[in-house]
């Protein structure tokens, strides 16, 4: 029987938990003996007693947990103190390869099948599996509720008795999976919006949703591989945020969320550029933890510039654990599906084009290229 084991998160302010009553349930029902750490998922509103009445067993030893098991479910990336996997066993989780060389290597040197959420492909049979997109639409939904929470305005267009009040300005960078949630959010609120992306096939989804698309010059597309974006050069950046800027200076709220692949987070918007704000306006960065679309975010940090404020919150999906859980577990349970044959045993079929593309690591070795390049280019200490 294929024994699963899914950890209490660690890290600190992570409050989300790999699997849920619900996916234990499925689990047990696979055939799959499931062991949850006693407190997973407290934090997420998902008690002890409901994982045991779904079939789980409670540990309060995670050590023997990680030792025992054939697969083990995480949210973040494990560090070295939280336990060691037998070699063979399976690790599925956000594994951040790139910030974290020497898990990989130590995942490689043990001998565990790693799959890393971020690496599922984004393919249409993909879809169930794309926690990606599950968690960054928590977080444009979330940002836009921050937006809102401090902005000394009203969203909405409002007429009352003392008068009317006119709805508030949003600018959107980036729109993506997380973008358009937050378009969608703020149209929800009542705002006015404004979208700016590179990619073209962008503009008829913000403008379904109710954005005003941006106009950007064309010379360059943005498209890059696999539907993400590429990255511009400085001349299209320079001229991008000229145009941009007109938007910010009357805008009330900004959510930023531009990201390329592997690359650092387009600047977007300069110092210079916050100072042309209006007082009072804020900034939500979602893409601080890869350096930040706006020159001032730093990551979990207010900052009142000017007197526009940039917030850079870099895990909003963790403030509301219960869903993104929900969600999360759903995730990483079709991942682990595809990785069972009929009887329920594990079988990782590196022909299957999701699972080739989510391994990080398989039997002794890096198998992500872009990982074992880095790992392969670092100066050793
Ligand atoms: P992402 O998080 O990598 O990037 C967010 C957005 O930033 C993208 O829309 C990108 O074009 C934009 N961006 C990059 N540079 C910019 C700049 N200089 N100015 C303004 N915007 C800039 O993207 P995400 O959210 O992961 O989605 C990537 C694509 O994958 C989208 O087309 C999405 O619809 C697609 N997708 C497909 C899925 C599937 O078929 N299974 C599932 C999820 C997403």
């Amino acid at each position: 029987m294929v024994k699963v084991f899914v950890p209490r998160e660690r890290r600190p302010g992570e409050t989300r938990v790999a699997a849920t009553p619900e996916t234990v349930r499925r689990m047990v029902k696979l055939g799959l003996e499931v062991a949850v750490e006693r407190g997973a998922g407290e934090a997420s509103l998902f008690h002890d007693a409901e994982f045991a009445t779904a079939g789980a067993h409670l540990l309060d030893d995670p050590g023997a947990g990680w030792e025992g098991a054939d697969v083990v479910l995480k949210v973040t990336p494990p560090d070295a103190a939280e336990g060691r996997l037998k070699p063979g066993a399976v690790l599925i989780g956000f594994l951040a390869p790139y910030r974290h060389p020497d898990m990989v290597r130590a995942l490689a040197a043990g001998n565990v099948t790693s799959l890393a959420l971020e690496l599922v492909p984004r393919v249409t049979r993909a879809q169930p599996m794309d926690a990606l997109s599950s968690q960054a639409s928590i977080a444009g939904y979330k940002a836009v509720l921050l937006a809102a929470w401090r902005l000394p305005k009203y969203f909405p267009l409002l007429m009352t008795a003392a008068g009317t009040i006119k709805p508030a300005r949003v600018v959107i960078m980036g729109a993506g999976v997380a973008g358009l949630q937050a378009i969608a959010t703020a149209k929800r609120l009542g705002a006015v919006v404004e979208v700016s992306d590179i990619r073209a096939a962008v503009k008829e989804q913000v403008e379904s949703l109710g954005g005003k698309f941006i106009e950007l010059p064309q010379a360059e597309s943005g498209e890059g591989q696999g539907g993400y974006a590429r990255e511009m050069g400085e001349d299209f950046l320079r001229r991008q945020r000229e145009i941009v800027q007109r938007h910010l200076s009357q805008a009330d709220a900004v959510i930023t969320t531009a990201l390329v692949p592997g690359r650092p987070a387009p600047r977007l918007i300069t110092a210079d550029m916050v100072h042309a704000m209006r007082p009072g306006a804020i900034i939500v960065d979602l893409a601080v933890e890869q350096g930040g679309n706006c020159e001032l975010s730093q990551a979990d940090r207010e900052v009142v510039e000017n007197g526009v404020t940039i917030v850079g919150p870099s895990n909003l999906a963790a403030t509301m654990p219960h869903d993104s859980s929900l969600l999360f577990a759903r995730n990483v349970l079709s991942l682990l599906q595809l990785l069972l044959d009929k009887e329920g045993k594990l079988a990782v079929n590196t022909e299957d084009e999701v699972i080739a593309g989510s391994l990080l690591t398989h039997a002794g070795q890096v198998v992500h290229k872009p990982t074992a390049e880095l790992l392969a280019a670092e100066v050793p200490v």
